[in-house]
């Protein structure tokens, strides 16, 4: 079986196929602009983005919408993660996270799959977000999270230390086992 994944992040598509292989599950990028709309949880636009997408293409697929929630700041970014991580930055965030103690924030990601029915699959990561940044590997807001239990950044770990216990790896590991038993 094929599969594709809509993104335009090459690296995301390695990640997930290290869950698929062992099932024999070949997954492939596929660039495919879709709307992403503004909506108050990832799930929402996952699923808008999937639904769009549904009436486009004629074989299986999925995507997905990640974001980082900062709980002193009510959850921003959030679904807003992209767009700020553009605009304000690392630095930004920082700045706006000056002065707080409280810095516990997690990473949450949302698979939509496509299969004729919508399947929703979710993974989250906690931590804290570190009072400077920390670290040369991963991308988006990496150097500024730190996963609790570790005393590394997501940026200073290997793709493969991440992979293990970040929110798009338990999302891909909860599709994986889900696809297991429904193949
Ligand atoms: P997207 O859903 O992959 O577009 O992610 C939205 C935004 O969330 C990205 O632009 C990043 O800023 C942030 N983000 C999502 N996943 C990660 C991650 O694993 N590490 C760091 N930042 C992330």
């Amino acid at each position: 079986m094929r599969l594709a994944f809509i993104t335009s992040n090459p690296g995301k598509v390695e990640e997930a196929r290290k869950y698929f292989r062992p099932l024999g599950v070949e997954v492939y990028q596929l660039h495919f602009e879709y709307p992403e709309i503004q909506a108050d949880t990832l799930e929402e636009v996952a699923e808008y983005g999937a639904r769009w997408l549904a009436k486009k293409l004629d074989e299986p697929f999925f995507l997905d919408d990640s974001g980082l929630f900062i709980e002193a700041l009510k959850g921003f970014p959030g679904v807003y993660s992209a767009y700020v991580y553009r605009t304000l930055g690392i630095k930004g965030i920082l700045k706006l996270m000056e002065g707080i103690s409280d810095r516990r924030a997690y990473f949450k990601s949302v698979i939509a799959y496509w299969d004729g029915e919508l399947h929703i699959f979710t993974g989250r990561v906690d931590g804290e977000i570190t009072t400077e940044a920390r670290g040369k590997g991963g991308f988006g807001f990496d150097p500024i999270f730190r996963p609790a239990g570790f005393d590394k950044t997501f940026a200073e770990m290997t793709t493969e230390e991440k992979n293990v216990i970040s929110h798009r790896g338990r999302a891909l590991k909860a599709f994986a086992s889900w696809l297991r038993e429904n193949l």
